[in-house]
């Protein structure tokens, strides 16, 4: 039987990463064909299998691998068309990936609450921007406050949950805008049936080595227009607009991803929906073995969801106590237990405090009330033991969960 962890830091115990990576002996037997075939920069057979693996899965026409997901979104923008001064609505709770590509490109973040229920952007915040602060002005929609024109938006799917996109899509025709879906965090997730990542415009991946699958880093850009995608594929590639001659028409970048990266990609693309079950029954187990303690929160499901709970994230809500949810952290992280907070919503972000002030009290919320727990594909049955007992010994300790 597993020791009930003391009321003092434990040094014995084991460390418990928040998300580590699965690879197994296919990823070592890709890569070695990789090296042995010399083809190790972005050019090669692994690049153009990973894309299309992750087109098929996802049910896209075009896939282009980037260095990393933050390029795919600075692309993503590029070829939107976004231009400096344009604003585009982005998700408050996010990384700030989301934001600071918006940037990249001289656009500014307009950021939206979250829905209390899922977290994810909530359309009615989005209804609410669009409807009471904006105007039209010859045939074009503009920040009544700002004055910029408003030209896209960026839903962003969180922690493996997707975001509730139909009234968003509708929303985005009828004012005309673009919606490009930051699902770095969304690869495996469903949305009414359909992949998230093939929903909008345009949609941005991370296969960065938190991710569900990963290339120790990499992103990928994925749409069903071909002129988007040949765009991004010039952009991404230095816009060469003659291979031999070097001859260049716009300024590009180097953000093509490495065949030895895709190749580990490849590997993990055919595991991904056995790592979706699996982190589906993690989440399962942390929710029948958390349900009894009152101070908890569990993560929703949507009906129209499959959620791939990325990083299994609950709510601490005991303050009368004094047990929030940075005391339960700090208590885990003693403990060996490697977990986090969610990040400090965006709106309130010192980098982006130049800009109009918006409330998203939701956000705020969650962020005050939110720990991500352990979540590997390989976290083990007897970790998962440790933590839960870990958690329930701290309530208990403190009689909250009485
Ligand atoms: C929501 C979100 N967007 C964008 C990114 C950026 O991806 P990358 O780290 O691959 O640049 C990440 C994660 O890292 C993310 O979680």
């Amino acid at each position: 039987m597993t020791a009930m962890p003391s009321r003092t830091a434990t040094n014995a115990a084991p460390f418990i990463p928040l998300h580590s990576p699965c690879l197994d002996d296919r990823a070592w037997e890709y890569i070695q064909q990789c090296l042995a075939s010399n083809w190790v920069s972005s050019a090669g057979p692994f690049v153009s299998r990973f894309e299309q693996m992750v087109a098929e899965y996802l049910k896209v026409r075009y896939a282009v691998a980037t260095v990393n997901g933050t390029a795919a979104l600075h692309i993503a923008l590029l070829v939107a068309g976004v231009q400096p001064d344009d604003e585009v609505l982005v998700s408050s709770l996010t990384f700030i990936a989301s934001a600071n590509a918006i940037r990249y490109v001289g656009a500014w973040p307009v950021f939206i609450d979250a829905d209390p229920q899922y977290w994810q952007m909530d359309p009615e915040a989005v209804f609410h921007f669009l409807e009471r602060e904006c105007q039209w002005r010859n045939g074009a929609l503009y920040n009544r406050h700002t004055q910029r024109r408003v030209k896209a938006i960026l839903p962003v799917h969180i922690l493996g949950h997707p975001v509730n996109l139909e009234p968003i899509l509708q929303l985005a025709r009828k004012y005309d805008l673009l919606v490009l879906e930051d699902a770095a965090e969304g690869l495996g997730a469903y949305y009414k049936g359909r992949a998230v990542g093939s929903l909008a415009d345009a949609a941005c991946l991370s296969f960065n080595g938190n991710k569900i699958i990963t290339c120790g880093g990499g992103g990928m850009f994925v749409t069903n227009r071909a002129d988007w995608a040949e765009r991004a594929r010039y952009l991404t590639t230095q816009a060469r607009d003659d291979p031999i001659e070097y001859i260049h028409r716009d300024i590009g970048y180097n953000y093509r991803l490495t065949s030895l990266q895709a190749a580990l990609g490849c590997a993990q693309m055919e595991k991904l929906e056995e790592f979706v079950q699996r982190k589906r029954q993690l989440a399962r187990s942390y929710a029948e073995r958390l349900a009894d303690l009152p101070s908890i929160s569990l993560p929703a499901e949507a009906p129209w969801a499959r959620s791939t709970y990325w990083l299994y994230t609950i709510l601490v809500r005991d303050r009368n106590h004094n047990l929030g949810s940075r005391e339960l952290l700090h208590w885990l992280r003693q403990h060996g237990i490697e977990c986090r907070p969610l990040w400090q919503p965006l709106h309130r972000s010192p980098v982006y405090a130049q800009l109009p002030r918006r409330l998203c009290p939701v956000a705020d919320r969650l962020y005050q009330q939110a720990i991500s727990l352990p979540s590997s594909v390989g976290l083990t049955e007897q970790q998962q033991e440790w933590i839960i007992r870990t958690i329930k010994s701290y309530f208990i300790g403190s009689n909250a969960a009485a």
